[in-house]
């Protein structure tokens, strides 16, 4: 059962999302080198909490942090350490807000300094590939249009989409029905109606798509160890347009 919300509670998930993404604003600004992954989760769990939020990933399934922060090879879930970040990372900010009991979730992937051409495109294909993702995020359409949108999208230019881990539905719940894979052929799974809630979060790596979880139990990384990255927006279902909710 895909769990429909109305227009007030869209609001609140919007609420939600505007702090997650004011803060993601601000988190770019201090990913540079020297910075540490355990700065940006204090910061973001004292600016989350100061507006009004909580962390929707602290205490999560035992989840220690406030942000996840993956960088290079590490796909998504890094928990935040004090390892500084360096010239040429590929850092992934991933952040979840209640609002009202009602979850946003999102995440970006940016450059610290200057990184190599095919990590440039790395993040600009993956970036893209969300973009197509959301335009197929239309009452009537199937979930897999998005996932189909997405893979063609990363496989045109030769990157991999991961399997393991898919976007979700959004709610009171962080994860909520239906899964979002980034990955299908269109036309397939459960219809998108009118107050559908999504996160699209397509995880696209520079070489082969296999993954593994690191010891800590939660850092997925590549198999191959090259980098990857992630994008992530909170969409609404609606009459028109898509919405991101998930904006500053
Ligand atoms: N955006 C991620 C997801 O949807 C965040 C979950 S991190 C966790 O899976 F720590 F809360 F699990
Ligand atoms: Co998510």
């Amino acid at each position: 059962m895909i769990a429909l919300k109305s227009r007030d509670e869209i609001g609140l998930i919007r609420q939600a999302g505007r702090i997650a993404a004011q803060c993601i604003e601000e988190l770019v600004t201090q990913i540079v080198a020297g910075n540490t992954p355990l700065e940006l989760d204090r910061f973001a769990e004292e600016y989350i909490r100061k507006h009004g939020g909580l962390p929707s990933f602290k205490g999560y399934m035992g989840y220690p942090a406030s942000l996840c922060v993956s960088v290079n090879e590490e796909v998504v879930h890094g928990i935040p350490t004090s390892r500084p970040f360096k010239e040429g990372d590929l850092v992934s900010v991933d952040i979840g807000v209640i609002y009202e009991e009602f979850h946003g979730d999102m995440a970006i992937t940016v450059a610290v300094g200057k990184i190599s051409a095919e990590k440039e495109k790395l993040v600009r294909i993956t970036r893209e590939s969300l973009y197509k993702g959301i335009e197929q995020a239309r009452a009537g359409n199937h979930v897999s249009d998005i996932s189909n949108a997405v893979q063609k999208h990363v496989e045109k230019h030769s990157f991999s989409v991961v399997r393991e881990l898919v976007g979700h539905g959004v709610g009171r719940r962080l994860h909520e029905e239906p899964q979002v894979p980034n990955y299908g052929k269109p036309g397939e799974g459960p219809i998108l109606e009118v107050g559908t809630v999504i996160a699209i979060e397509p995880m696209v790596n520079l070489g082969s798509p296999k993954v593994k979880v690191k010891n800590d139990k939660w850092t997925v990384v590549t198999l191959d160890l090259l980098p990857s990255a992630h994008f992530e927006h909170t969409i609404a279902i609606t009459e028109k347009e898509p919405e991101i909710l998930t904006l500053p």
